[in-house]
């Protein structure tokens, strides 16, 4: 929120669980930072953050209900927790968004994907997109995509490590230095992704622009077809969205029984 400008130090109230981390951020954010006193925090504020982990949401949301407004905007990062069941334990009517970061958000160069319920307006919309688009890009999608979203670019990532890592790998047994193998491999995967970006083109296009008729590029082409590459990763995202759908319904089951 300092980043995208959208609000100053004065203005944001951070809360965690323990002392020591609370100042730790205080000092790190120049921001108030209060361990507990969720529900002080919430009283004032237009914009309230949830960025607890799901488990730990029933709780939260139960402790603050009573300092929440309507028409003030909820945003919650909680991985598989509905919009829904934040209403219903919120009994609030009051815009709110589920937003999925990934972790390169730490470095400026994020994916986030962004689901709203209907009273989430126009301009709701634009000031949430300020936020996120401070740590990277920022997609809208229909609340159930967000599992689609969570297995690609929320857990995206760890896929990408696992190509970076083989890479390297494949270096070194041809006999590049950790050094050079390392070095090689990431600016590959950084600058093959912003080509796509850059260009618009598709990567299909740009991986035909690399290949030379019975040349080197095909034969590895090649072997990662002979073993599946595309398809795997096809199955990986199916996989993960899958389960972070069974995540929810399991979240829902636990919690059918609330009361309001
Ligand atoms: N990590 C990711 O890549 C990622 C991506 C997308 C979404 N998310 C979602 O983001 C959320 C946070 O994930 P995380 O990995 O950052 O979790 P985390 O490391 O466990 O951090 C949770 C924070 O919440 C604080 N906290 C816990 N209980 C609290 C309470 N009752 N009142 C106030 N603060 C409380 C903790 O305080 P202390 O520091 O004092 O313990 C801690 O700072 C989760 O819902 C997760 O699903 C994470």
């Amino acid at each position: 929120m300092l980043k995208s400008g959208i609000a100053v130090a004065e203005q944001i109230t951070a809360t965690v669980k323990s002392e020591e981390h609370a100042g730790e951020l205080a000092e790190q954010f120049n921001i108030r930072v209060l361990a507990g006193g969720n529900l002080a925090a919430v009283e004032t504020a237009d914009v309230v953050i949830l960025a607890v982990k799901p488990s730990v949401m029933p709780a939260v949301l139960q402790e603050i209900r009573w300092s929440l407004r309507d028409g003030r905007i909820l945003i919650s990062l909680a991985a598989a927790f509905p919009i829904a069941l934040i209403e219903h334990l919120t009994g609030r009517r009051m815009p709110v968004f589920r937003a999925m970061p990934n972790i390169p958000c730490v470095v400026g160069t994020g994916a986030t994907g962004i689901a709203y319920n209907a009273l989430a307006t126009e301009e709701h919309k634009e000031f949430v997109s300020r936020i996120f688009s401070a740590i990277g890009v920022v997609c809208f999608v229909e609340e159930d995509l967000l599992h689609a979203v969570t297995a690609l670019s929320g857990s995206g990532p760890a896929y990408i490590y696992m190509v970076i890592e083989a890479l390297i790998a494949g270096g070194l047994k041809q006999g590049l230095s950790h050094e050079v193998s390392t070095r090689l491999a990431e600016q590959t995967v950084l600058g093959a992704a912003k080509l796509v970006k850059d260009t618009g083109l598709h990567p299909a296009i740009l991986r035909d622009q690399v290949i030379t008729p019975g040349g080197v590029t095909i034969s590895a082409i090649h072997e990662l077809e002979a073993h599946g590459l595309r398809s795997m990763l096809i199955s990986a995202v199916e996989t993960a969205t899958e389960h972070s759908r069974t995540v929810t319904n399991k979240i829902m089951e636990k919690n059918q029984n609330t009361n309001e």
